[in-house]
This record gives structure tokens, C-alpha cells and sequence, in this order.
């Protein structure tokens, strides 16, 4: 499909004009202010075709802390904004029982277009696959190199694929410091959906722990040093 010529512009050379050009390393970013309205040209991948917008990260542009998530959901596609929807509450209230103030943070995801199928008419999330998450790394790595966070927390498979460049063991490599490029730390904890979706209470409980438990370790790294 489509995604796995993430280098390709589709456009043609006649269209390159200014921000739809097609193939975002030809736009230049210089402030997270212009991310939102470049978002809207891209055709990096074919995802912008479904979705209603392009969905930018939000926060302190300066913030020590990322959090990256896998893409926008129903909600946060038609509203324009990370992590607003269930998953985001979630997040929200793990943040607070981790001692993290989600306004201090950056929060985005790996994929900035929402892509899900129809079913009637409910949209139902489908996971990127890798060649979207490689076509739209472009965009977080804008976001990385000018927030310059101290430590990029991966929400989910997803996300650890687009932050770390290859795909990770989620549980086995969850809830410690991991190197990432540039003297950069990473750690990796599940997604908040995966906790929305277990249906016995006493292991959405222990989940949830664990979720907070790896969340506390963010914070004390960003605080530490
Ligand atoms: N799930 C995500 O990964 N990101 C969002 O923004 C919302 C739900
Ligand atoms: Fe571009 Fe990312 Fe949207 Fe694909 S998902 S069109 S790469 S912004």
C-alpha cells in the first residue's frame, strides 16, 4: 500500500507549492506553533485521507517529559487534540497518582492521523502499521528535536516501535531508563487503552498499578539529576 513508500511524494512536482508539497522534509519547521497547520498538508502517508485532521502534540514546548501515544482516537480526530477521549482521562488521572502534572508535560503520538474502519457508522480503531509509523516519525522527531525533552515516555507497542526504531518487547522492557539518541532517556510502559480493555477488575487493578508504578519511575527520572 500506500505507507510502505513513505519516501515518495505523491504530489507532483508542479504541486510543490509551499506547505503541500507532500513530503515534509521539504518544510521547515521553525516553532512547534507551525506543526498543527503543516500537519494538515501532509501525504506522507494515506492516512490523512479519512481522517478529519492531523492531530499535533500539545504542552510546554520546553517540556523534561514526552509522552508519545499510538494515534488519535475518535474523539481526539474530530476535536484536534492528543489524548482528550477515554485513554486521555485514564492517562490524566494515572499522571496524578504518579505525582506527574499532565500541563508540565508534552503529550503526542506516533501517528498523527487517526485510521480506523467503518463499521456502520462507528469508526473503529485500526492499529498503524510499521510503514505509517516510519512515514510519520518525521513529524515526532520535529517534535523531539525542539521540545527537547529529558525523557520520552512510550505509551504502548506503537509508540515504543516509533520512539526506539524497531520494535520492543513491551513487558519485559517496561519501567526502567533505556538510551535513546542524543543522551536522551526512554522508558516504555503499556498503553492506557490496554488498561480500558481487560475485563476482570482484579487484573485491570494490577495493571493499573503497574501502569502508576512505571509512570512514578518517569517522574522520579526527570526530577533526578
Ligand atoms: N490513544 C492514543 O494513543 N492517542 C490519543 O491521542 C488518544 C488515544
Ligand atoms: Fe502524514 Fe503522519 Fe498523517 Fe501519514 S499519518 S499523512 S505521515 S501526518
Amino acid at each position: 500500500m500506500v505507507a510502505s513508500h513513505p519516501g515518495t511524494p505523491q504530489s507532483q512536482p508542479t504541486a510543490r507549492v509551499g506547505l503541500s508539497a507532500g513530503a515534509p522534509d521539504e518544510v521547515k519547521l521553525s516553532s512547534l506553533n507551525e506543526l498543527r497547520p503543516a500537519l494538515q498538508a501532509c501525504r506522507r502517508c494515506g492516512l490523512w485521507r479519512h481522517a478529519t485532521q492531523g492531530v499535533a502534540g500539545e504542552g510546554p514546548f520546553t517540556a523534561p517529559l514526552m509522552f508519545v501515544g499510538e494515534q488519535p482516537g475518535d474523539m481526539e480526530d474530530l476535536a484536534g487534540r492528543p489524548f482528550i477521549g477515554p485513554a486521555g482521562q485514564l492517562l490524566s488521572r494515572a499522571l496524578d497518582a504518579a505525582g506527574i502534572s499532565r500541563s508540565e508535560a508534552y503529550v503526542t503520538n506516533a501517528v498523527k492521523h487517526f485510521k480506523h474502519e467503518l463499521r456502520g457508522k462507528r469508526r473503529l480503531h485500526k492499529t498503524p502499521d510499521a510503514g505509517e509509523v516510519r512515514a510519520c516519525r518525521w513529524w515526532l522527531d520535529q517534535e523531539r528535536t525542539m521540545v527537547k525533552p529529558k525523557l520520552i515516555v512510550a505509551l504502548g507497542g506503537t509508540a515504543a516501535l516509533a520512539v526506539f526504531g524497531k520494535a520492543m518487547p513491551i513487558m519485559r522492557s517496561r519501567g526502567r531508563p533505556l538510551p535513546l539518541d542524543g543522551g536522551l532517556q526512554g522508558l516504555i510502559t503499556v498503553h492506557p487503552s490496554y488498561l480500558l480493555r481487560i475485563p476482570d477488575e482484579a487484573a485491570k487493578a494490577a495493571a493499573w498499578r503497574g501502569f502508576v508504578e512505571d509512570l512514578t519511575v518517569a517522574g522520579k527520572l526527570i526530577t533526578s539529576g
